[in-house]
């Protein structure tokens, strides 16, 4: 078989790591895009070792990073002629920072990108991603998910012009996440730990890589949610872990389904991994028998996957996360949309076809 693997340019994993970013930018303006929570660390302990470099510092992106936000904080990018971007929070930080990087010296409004209208030909400025939950993987991966409010539409920016040149992961920066978002980002980044093991793009050096990230967040994220040290750390390196595998393989219909799932309902992404998971992994459970059971043998020394499933619908339970979509209003009237919009790459890796019928099936059970 033939593979080839990506990644950014360098990958540093280390408590306290953090210190090191400064140092590692080049000379010239810098733009951060922050998480909300993230600007007081990052004006006291990063500002201070920029030397004489200018920066400015943008800390409001909206959750799913709307067209619009990426446009502001392009322009402010531009304004200042950024030499570097720095992408500091959660997915939409990191994702708007991305696009950011990657826009920079290219003509023409984002959204000319997001419909694929142009193309990415390549690397733009300098982009150095810090990751402040464990889950989405964004530090690691060449895309960029966004969403056009005016038509519910939330699809990547993809392209290799995309790889981070620095992925600095301090899981010190996840210590003081609150458990509803360690339980969401930690079941995203489970799921794409599974979905990588079992993609039918899957090759020697993602699957070594998807078992060990599942390992460490099975093992690791109820007691990371209980805010146990020791757990954030092998969860934050799980998750690393676990982009770096599907960055090669892919995903499957967990991310094939929650996309346009989560777009139209609003619904956190690592919420709808957790509800779809187990309902999805039961789907692929003979199309990805062997796999399963290598991967069941090695999480819990039980080679039975249906037990395995069993586990992470406790899991599920144990973090207090829903088994279905039915508070947030999953209805027959947007089954359409999400048939309309699943079939992206994720859905030609899931070792099982689904029709168009089947996911409306596992929609209604979700319902
Ligand atoms: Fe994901």
């Amino acid at each position: 078989m033939s593979y080839s693997l990506s990644f950014p340019g360098t990958i540093i994993f280390g408590a306290d790591e953090r210190r090191k970013l400064a140092e590692l930018l080049p000379a010239g303006p810098v733009l951060f895009v922050a998480g909300r929570h993230s600007a007081s660390r990052i004006q006291s302990e990063i500002v201070p070792a920029l030397g004489g470099r200018s920066f400015e510092l943008i800390a409001d992106i909206s959750p799913e990073p709307p067209l619009a936000d990426v446009e502001r904080a392009l322009a402010a990018a531009r304004r200042i002629g950024a030499a570097s971007v720095v992408g500091w929070g959660g997915g939409s930080a990191m994702d708007t920072a991305k696009s950011v990087a990657a826009l920079l010296p290219l003509p023409g409004p984002v959204a000319d990108y997001f419909y694929n209208r142009r193309e990415i030909p390549g690397h733009g400025v300098f982009l150095a991603e810090v990751p402040t939950t464990a889950g989405t993987g964004a530090e690691i991966t060449p895309n960029a998910v966004l969403l056009d409010p005016e038509t519910g539409i939330k699809q990547s920016l993809r392209g290799t012009g995309l790889y981070a040149d620095l992925a600095l992961v301090d899981p010190e920066l996840t210590y003081d996440c609150p458990p509803a978002v360690t339980a969401a980002s930690g079941f995203d980044a489970l799921t794409q730990a599974i979905e990588s093991f079992i993609s039918r793009k899957a090759n020697p050096v993602s699957k070594t890589l998807a078992m060990q990230a599942a390992k460490n967040i099975l093992s690791s994220l109820h007691p990371a949610w209980s805010g146990e040290i020791q757990a954030r750390n092998f969860v934050a390196e799980g998750s690393m872990m676990a982009a770096m595998a599907f960055s090669s393989s892919g995903l499957g219909a967990v991310h094939g389904i929650g996309h346009p799932l989560g777009s139209i309902l609003h619904v956190p992404h690592g919420v709808c991994c957790a509800v779809l998971l187990p309902t999805i992994l039961k789907w692929n459970l003979e199309a990805a028998h062997d796999d399963l059971e290598d991967l069941a043998l090695a999480l819990t020394q039980d080679p039975d996957p249906a037990n395995l499933i069993e586990l992470i619908t406790e899991l599920r339970s144990w973090l207090e996360l829903p088994a279905d979509f039915k508070t947030y209003g999953l209805a027959p009237e947007h089954y359409d949309f999400i048939v309309r919009n699943c079939r992206s790459g994720s859905m030609k890796c899931n070792p099982r076809d689904l029709s168009d019928d089947d996911v409306r099936r596992i929609l209604e059970e979700l319902s």
